[in-house]
Formats: structure tokens, C-alpha cells, sequence
């Protein structure tokens, strides 16, 4: 009853002659109609991949917003408005390397999350535990923070207009993939915390999983009772291989 929805965020890969590319391949892709698709460019491709998407079914994000949602004097930032403008309907906020190379607090990612949406847009909440936390058995706790610090903050009837993307930190461009019962474990209990407050926000949100995600072991993956589908990294710079992924999400 959930859509799934799979993403693939392109980091801070490409030219703008290779993301032509790609997403051209991207247009090729056979994607199940009960899929939803989105990619999430570097800011400065998101008008191209807008305009080599238009007519098809994928849609596009921004990786980052200000934590300000209207535009104004704060250099080198973009307003989630103005991602709206543009034509994003979606965004990513607290990814893991933002967390971890750009200091973003859990105070930030939660503006992030509420700028997003006053301008209309779904925001992305990125949780996930590093190996350390992982092997200290601090994995839920880690999660159920980031998590709460959005609910405590804004309600959780932000979920309702919200993705969630589990990605433990020690599987992202690693190779290492959480198996299909690690994930749905964390997934489960970030369902059950949203329940905890409401019972129909919990039900209807989607909760992604993210961390070397690919063909091989996407369909594994999705058919774990709570994961909606991926939040792809690597994999989704190759249109092929992506779209084989989108098309595991369908079956
Ligand atoms: P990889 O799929 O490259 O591990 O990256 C996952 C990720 O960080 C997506 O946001």
C-alpha cells in the first residue's frame, strides 16, 4: 500500500556532458508504473536534469537547502523556495556526510527539514549509526535520536509530507551492505517510534534504506516488510544499473 520510491543521489559526481548522459540512460529505463523514481544532482546540473527528465516519470531533488526557507543575504546557500521554483520536489537533509564533514546538528537538520517543507517540498531525513556506534550496540538509540529530534521539534504529523532513509554510515560507498534483517530491524523500530505517536503517519511513511545498494541486492532488500525502497549512491550514476534497481522495487 506504501508507493515505493527509490532515489539516487549522484553526490558530488559529474560534468555537465556526463550527467547528459546519464540522464538520458535514465530516460530509457522501463520503470514499473507503482514506482516512484527521483535523483538528486549537484545544484548546479539540477536545471539540465530538469530539462532532460521533463515528459517522463523520474523526479528531481537538490542534496542540501538552507536552513532559511525564503531567499536573502546568506551567501553560498540556496533556499528550498527557490529549489521549489526551480522545479525540485524533493530534498535530502542530515545526510551522513553532511552530519560527519560539515558538522550539521541535529538543531540544523531539523530547520533544514521544516524549510523544506514550508516551501513544498519532501524533505529526506537521513539516519543511520556509525561502525563504532554500530559495534557499541548503540545502533537504535543513535537512529531513534535523529529521529525524535525532528518529532519533538515539529510534531509528528511532518511525516505525513516526509521520507525517511535509514543509511548506516559504515555501509555508504563501502561495498558493505546491511543484510536484509539488519536493515528491516532498524526499519521496524523507526516505524514503531513514529507509531508511538501516531499510528497513521507510521503506517503511511516511507522509510528507504540506503548504503551500497545495487541490482544484486536490491529486491532482497525491498521485500523486507518495512523498506519502501533505496536511497542509492554509487549505483545510481549507471542509468542501467539503476534502472534495475528501480525495477526491483516493483516486483
Ligand atoms: P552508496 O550507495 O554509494 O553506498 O551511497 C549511499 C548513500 O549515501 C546515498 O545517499
Amino acid at each position: 500500500m506504501r508507493r515505493p520510491l527509490v532515489a539516487g543521489n549522484w553526490k558530488m559526481h559529474g560534468t555537465r556532458a556526463s550527467v547528459a548522459e546519464l540522464t538520458k540512460g535514465l530516460r530509457q529505463q522501463a520503470v514499473p508504473a507503482g514506482v516512484d523514481v527521483a535523483v538528486f544532482p549537484v545544484l548546479l546540473h539540477v536545471a539540465d536534469v530538469l530539462d532532460g527528465v521533463s515528459g517522463g516519470v523520474v523526479m528531481v531533488g537538490a542534496q542540501n537547502c538552507a536552513v532559511e526557507p525564503e531567499q536573502g543575504a546568506l551567501t553560498g546557500e540556496v533556499a528550498a523556495t527557490q529549489l521549489r521554483d526551480a522545479g525540485c520536489k524533493l530534498v535530502l537533509v542530515g545526510h551522513s556526510e553532511r552530519r560527519s564533514l560539515l558538522q550539521e546538528s541535529d538543531e540544523v537538520v531539523v530547520r533544514k527539514f521544516a524549510a523544506a517543507q514550508s516551501a513544498g517540498l519532501i524533505p529526506v531525513l537521513c539516519v543511520g549509526e556509525t561502525l563504532a556506534q554500530r559495534e557499541a550496540g548503540e545502533t537504535l538509540a543513535v537512529v531513534g535520536r535523529q529521529l525524535a529530534s525532528v518529532i519533538e521539534s515539529l510534531g509528528v504529523d511532518v511525516f505525513r509530507q516526509a521520507v525517511v532513509a535509514y543509511e548506516p554510515v559504515w555501509a555508504i560507498g563501502t561495498g558493505l551492505t546491511a543484510s536484509p534483517e539488519q536493515a528491516q530491524q532498524v526499519h521496524a523500530a523507526i516505524r514503531a517510534q513514529l507509531a508511538a505517536a501516531s499510528a497513521d503517519v507510521a503506517d503511511g511513511v516511507r522509510i528507504l534504506y540506503g548504503g551500497s545498494v545495487k541490482a544484486a541486492n536490491a529486491a532482497e532488500l525491498f521485500g523486507m516488510p518495512d523498506i519502501d525502497g533505496g536511497l542509492v549512491g554509487g549505483a545510481s550514476l549507471n542509468a542501467d544499473e539503476f534502472g534495475a534497481i528501480c525495477r526491483a522495487a516493483g516486483n
